[in-house]
């Protein structure tokens, strides 16, 4: 690749080579490159039509919209949960707090018995609402479109609560963080 330099300079600040990706090569290069990107941890819940609660660790939330209020996350087409969360009218996005490390863990452990310790409440929709996470939000599914390995689900806000104090868990090169503001 020809990397281009602006502004121009003789001078080399950094003798290594850093690491590029080209579409088609090696995905572990990919997945560090994104992994520059810092994110927070969420975890996604919602339930099975027999009433089984289900949920996983994901990372790719982003806000999308605010006239009307809407959020998505892509959950792997391999995941276990993903169908389920797919195909369930309402579905939750709890945003871990930097207390929360461990949730983040259980909820990403293939055969974990993620509810059974874990203190949830419901609200409207039976979903499961986490406790005691920097935020909570209840959705509608709005939409899920084609995300390659991954589906996009945009979820319509419904309810919403969240913490005026405290710190998020952050997800930053494969490691958690937090956030050193004070
Ligand atoms: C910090 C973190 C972020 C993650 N983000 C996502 C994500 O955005 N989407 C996803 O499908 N999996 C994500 N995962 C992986 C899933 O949580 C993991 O594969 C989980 O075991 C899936 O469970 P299941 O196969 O039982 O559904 C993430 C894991 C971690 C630790």
């Amino acid at each position: 690749m020809q990397l281009r330099v602006w502004p121009r300079t003789s001078r080399r600040m950094n003798s290594e080579v850093p690491p590029t990706y080209r579409a088609g090569s090696d995905q572990r290069t990919l997945r560090r490159a994104l992994g520059c990107f810092a994110t927070g941890v969420t975890v996604v819940t919602a339930r099975t039509p027999k009433g089984e609660p289900v949920g996983l660790t994901a990372n790719s939330f982003t806000s999308v919209s605010l006239d009307p209020p809407l959020l998505l996350v892509c959950p792997a087409l391999a995941a276990a949960t993903t169908q389920v969360l797919l195909e369930a009218e309402h579905f939750a996005v709890n945003v871990l707090t930097d207390e929360q490390a461990d949730l983040s863990h259980l909820f990403a452990t293939k055969g974990s018995d993620r509810f059974a310790e874990t203190e949830c409440e419901t609200w409207h929709h039976d979903v499961p609402i986490i406790r005691d996470a920097l935020a909570n939000f209840e959705c509608k599914r709005h939409s899920v479109s084609d995300g390659g390995d991954h589906a996009i689900l945009v979820g319509q806000i419904e309810h919403v609560r969240f913490a005026e104090k405290g710190d998020p868990l952050l997800y930053f090169r494969s490691k958690y963080h937090r956030l050193h503001s004070s």
